[in-house]
């Protein structure tokens, strides 16, 4: 009996050192500072930020002892980082035809430095060569150097290998010509937080729900974060303000919706959100939307400030404002997907 609970106590003991190779949310612990950022050249001098200067109050000390590490989580000092084997299409900037349905703020009329959303996550059918996803965005530049990070959940097999929901962002300095890329697989997002990573799955068994997301960009170092879950207490990790000429000046675009892809045209354009018209399924896609403004509060969206942005017949968006002390502004957006000619018809 001794000897079998010592085996479960080394064996429980070894957990975290082993290759996660065939979980779900696959990881390795590094050294905060020397995660993969780093070796992008214009972080060669970047001085690492722990703690952000934002409108909301994260109470996640990323600086105070942790204890033991948990086997989904790193040890002080130590940052995850998610071990998969995407597609070499991937690495591809152009490839790829996109579609989106969201709200956005109407470009170049004010300066903006975030955005916040409570969303609906969802896992809607992809197959190989799609992806669907919900996110914020925020922008700015001019067409050819358009500076961009976004960041939510997708589905998207050809980066995942799978059909989980996962928490995903993207991020470009030029229109996504020849920089940029999801997660990490180019240098650049700096990971701060020890548990939640870009590329985690939300629990399969837990879609769909309603989660928190942010990008807000620090008041005192320019730097874009990505903060989430509720009451947007986890402060995932951050892009650095040397990674882009436009955002570091703040974003005159933010938007909230969905945004599926196919790598060709003639392909069958995918789900997008819950799968459904915004008409015929209740759940909403995004609940609650928030910006900051350029004074770093964080504000209600309000409908004269923002846009609908849809260009296929297979998706479509309704906004709606929910009343209250504060009338909050949000979305009901997707569809099935298919081509122009015929959009799928998803089972009742
Ligand atoms: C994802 O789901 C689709 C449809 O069910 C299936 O065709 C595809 O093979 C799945 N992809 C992966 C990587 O599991
Ligand atoms: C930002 O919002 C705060 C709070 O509503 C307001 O006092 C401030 O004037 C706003 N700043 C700008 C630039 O709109």
């Amino acid at each position: 009996m001794a000897a079998v609970c010592m085996l479960l106590v080394i064996f429980i003991h070894l957990l975290p050192f082993y290759s996660h190779a065939n979980d779900i949310n696959a990881f390795k612990c590094v050294n905060i500072y020397e995660q993969p950022a780093f070796r992008h050249p214009k972080l060669k001098h970047h001085k690492l930020q722990t703690k952000p200067n934002l409108p909301v109050f994260p109470v996640h000390d990323v600086s105070s002892p942790s204890t033991i590490a948990s086997p989904d989580e790193c040890a002080k000092g130590q940052v995850p980082v998610h071990v998969n084997t995407p597609s070499p299409q991937l690495l591809d900037k152009n490839s790829g035809v996109k579609y989106t349905a969201a709200v956005s703020t109407i470009p170049g009329k004010k300066t903006y430095r975030g955005g916040a959303a409570v969303y609906g996550v969802f896992n809607p059918p992809v197959t190989l060569m799609q992806s669907s996803r919900a996110n914020i965005w925020v922008q700015n530049g001019p067409e050819s150097q358009l500076n961009s990070i976004e960041a939510g959940w997708a589905v998207h097999p050809d980066l995942y290998a799978d059909n989980n929901t996962r928490l995903t962002a993207y991020w470009t300095e030029d229109d996504f010509r020849t920089t940029g890329c999801y997660n990490l697989l180019c240098p650049g997002f700096v990971q701060i937080d020890s548990s939640t990573f870009l590329g985690k799955s939300f629990p399969p068994e837990s879609l769909p729900c309603t989660k928190t997301i942010a990008i807000m960009q620090d008041k005192v170092t320019g730097n874009w974060w990505l903060i989430a879950g509720t009451d947007l207490i986890v402060v995932v990790g951050y892009w650095p303000k040397e990674l882009f000429d436009y955002l570091a000046l703040g974003a005159d675009i933010v938007k909230h919706g969905g945004t599926t892809s196919t790598y060709l045209d003639q392909l069958d354009r995918p789900p997008m959100g819950s799968g459904r018209y915004p008409n015929e399924w209740k759940v909403p896609g995004f609940t609650w939307i928030q910006y900051v403004n350029d004074s770093y509060q964080l504000v209600e969206a309000d409908r004269g400030e923002m846009m609908k942005v849809l260009d296929s017949v297979c998706y479509d968006l309704q906004q709606f404002t929910l009343a209250g002390a504060v009338p909050k502004e949000g979305i009901r957006y997707g569809g099935p997907g298919g081509t122009p000619q015929k959009c799928k018809q998803l089972p009742a």
